[in-house]
């Protein structure tokens, strides 16, 4: 299937490793030119290094921290500076630490906020007048199946509570956009293995005098039908298809990428 990616601009944010970096290589296999960040300049210049010598692909990486309004901006100026305009918006970001209500303060709170929310904001908004002035773009926030079933993740209270605002921006934006032909849609992954996975897993071993591979085994076992955790790249094939010009009627739309993991009929 040809997804119309060939010289499309996608720009892929949170990018030198796990899910961010499967989503730039995927759309750099796909013919896009991808811009892609991160806060450390040597991780995210070896990331694009290392897609360009896989893919042969046009990649720029960037230094910025979406954490704050100056890395965004900084983010989208350099890609547009280079690219001239944006078809393409994946919002991602690292995840929020892990932890229940009763351990985290209002600067906890915050500092999850400007990671989580605000970054989807002030991409979008960075986004938008650029899409809006070439009638059309995708949009597409990578958030979490933790969004719809949270019972998974108690400790990772920062994580529900935020990304579920996330969302309501999203399904509240893609029926405003549409219009313009400007789709917006989400994807939720489930657990696919990364470097956060075992940040996660390390954290929860020790919330139950466990190890990391007995919480991993217990998921493989217990909660996931498909028996193991999911790839990056199963993840990115998702994330590219829906962003792409071949889903051209899908809009508004989360899609959870989990192995089964959801029992939820919606
Ligand atoms: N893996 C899963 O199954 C799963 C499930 C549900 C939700 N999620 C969420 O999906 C997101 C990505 O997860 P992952 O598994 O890919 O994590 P990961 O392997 O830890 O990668 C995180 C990426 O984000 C970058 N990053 C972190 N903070 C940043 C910031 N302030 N500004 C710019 N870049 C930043 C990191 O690079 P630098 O350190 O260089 O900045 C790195 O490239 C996280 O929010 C995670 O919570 C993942």
């Amino acid at each position: 299937m040809d997804l119309g990616l060939s010289g499309k601009i996608a720009l892929v944010a949170a990018a030198s490793k796990g899910l961010g970096r499967a989503i730039a290589e995927e759309f750099a296999r796909e013919g896009a030119k991808v811009a892609m960040c991160s806060r450390e300049e040597g991780a995210i210049t070896a990331a694009a290094e290392e897609i360009v010598r896989k893919t042969k692909g046009d990649v720029l990486p960037i230094a910025a921290d979406l954490a704050t309004r100056e890395g965004c901006e900084s983010f989208v100026q350099t890609a547009v500076a280079k690219y001239r305009t944006v078809d393409i918006l994946i919002v991602n970001a690292g995840g929020p630490p892990p932890g229940r209500f009763d351990d985290l303060d209002d600067a906890a709170w915050q500092k999850a906020v400007d990671l989580t929310l605000f970054s989807a904001v002030r991409l979008t908004r960075l986004a938008l007048p650029i899409m809006r002035k070439q009638r059309g773009g995708s949009i597409v926030y990578s958030t979490s199946t933790s969004v719809r079933q949270p019972t998974q993740y108690l400790n990772l209270i920062l994580s529900n509570a935020i990304r579920a605002s996330v969302h309501g921006m999203l399904k509240t934006i893609s029926a405003d956009l549409a219009k313009e032909g400007i789709r917006v849609n989400a994807v939720q992954p489930g657990r696919i293995a990364t470097d956060r996975l075992i940040q996660l897993d390390t954290d929860t071993a020790k919330r139950q005098g466990t190890t990391p591979d007995a919480v991993r085994k217990r998921y493989e076992e217990q909660v996931i039908p498909m028996g193991r955790y999911g790839r990056p790249e199963e993840y990115a094939a998702a994330v590219v298809f829906i962003a792409s010009p071949k889903a051209s009627y899908i809009n508004g739309v989360s899609l959870q990428v989990d192995g089964g993991m959801l029992m939820s009929m919606w």
